[in-house]
């Protein structure tokens, strides 16, 4: 009777982690159009918008995408650090704007890291999460366009924003992540998280692996 009764808890624990726990799509968005996943080194960046060293990352990140496309697949994952105040405000918006407009999704990521200062914990320290929810909302408009801004300022009401948000930051615990930028190559952390990595770094992980992807599984099966 008791282990059957302990039994049955356990499922329904299970039943209840697995409806709380995966979303319906792969948390994230991807970078460019470039959909061709099975041919592509996998970036994997977790980002905090408010982050100056996710800030400083993007650059030599997005030159490397550039430059490599379509030999790289980049999927940014937002990832809002608790002791950043307005973190996961700022993160939610990344979700409200790429609902809204897909395609303002970076430009509002870019948006954050040029006006990143502003939403620091100290200039921020006397606003009420109201008005810092407008001045955020108005932000996401001048990337989604200005005619959204108050479906823009509504997707703040909205929980599904909510809890795309919720699942962004719960996707990165369970990859491990405890600050940004971290980075996975192919599902594996580089190591070294939580600091830029500058282009020359970036070329120099990224050119072996390309190696390996133009000698096709021919030659580097010869190698066995
Ligand atoms: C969607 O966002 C892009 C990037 O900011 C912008 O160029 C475009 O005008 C927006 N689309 C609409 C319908 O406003
Ligand atoms: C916040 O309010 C306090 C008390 O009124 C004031 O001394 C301080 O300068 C304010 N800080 C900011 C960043 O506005």
């Amino acid at each position: 009777m008791g282990k059957h009764f302990l039994i049955l808890i356990l499922l329904f624990q299970g039943l209840y982690m697995a409806r709380s726990l995966i979303p319906a799509k792969y948390d994230g968005f991807p970078y460019g159009d470039n959909s061709d996943i099975s041919n592509a080194i996998i970036v994997e960046a977790f980002f905090d918008p408010l982050c100056p060293d996710s800030r400083d990352a993007w650059p030599p990140l997005k030159q490397l995408f550039l430059e490599y496309y379509p030999h790289l697949y980049l999927l940014v994952h937002p990832f809002p650090l608790p002791y950043h105040d307005n973190s996961f405000v700022a993160c939610r918006s990344l979700h409200i704007a790429n609902r809204l407009n897909a395609s303002a999704t970076y430009p509002l990521l870019e948006l954050f890291f040029k006006y990143q200062e502003k939403y620091y914990n100290d200039p921020t320290k006397n606003l009420s999460r109201a008005a810092i929810i407008e001045d955020v909302a108005r932000l996401g408009a001048q990337a989604v366009g200005n005619a959204l801004l108050s479906e823009f300022k509504d997707g703040f009401t909205d929980s599904r924003s909510d809890s795309a948000t919720r699942t962004s930051f719960k996707y990165g615990c369970t990859r491990g992540v405890f600050g940004t930028p971290f980075f996975f190559l192919n599902g594996f952390l580089l190591p070294g998280g939580g600091s830029a990595i500058d282009y020359e770094t970036w070329k120099s992980i990224i050119d072996p692996l390309l190696g390996n992807h133009e000698g096709g599984v021919d030659e580097s099966a010869s190698s066995f």
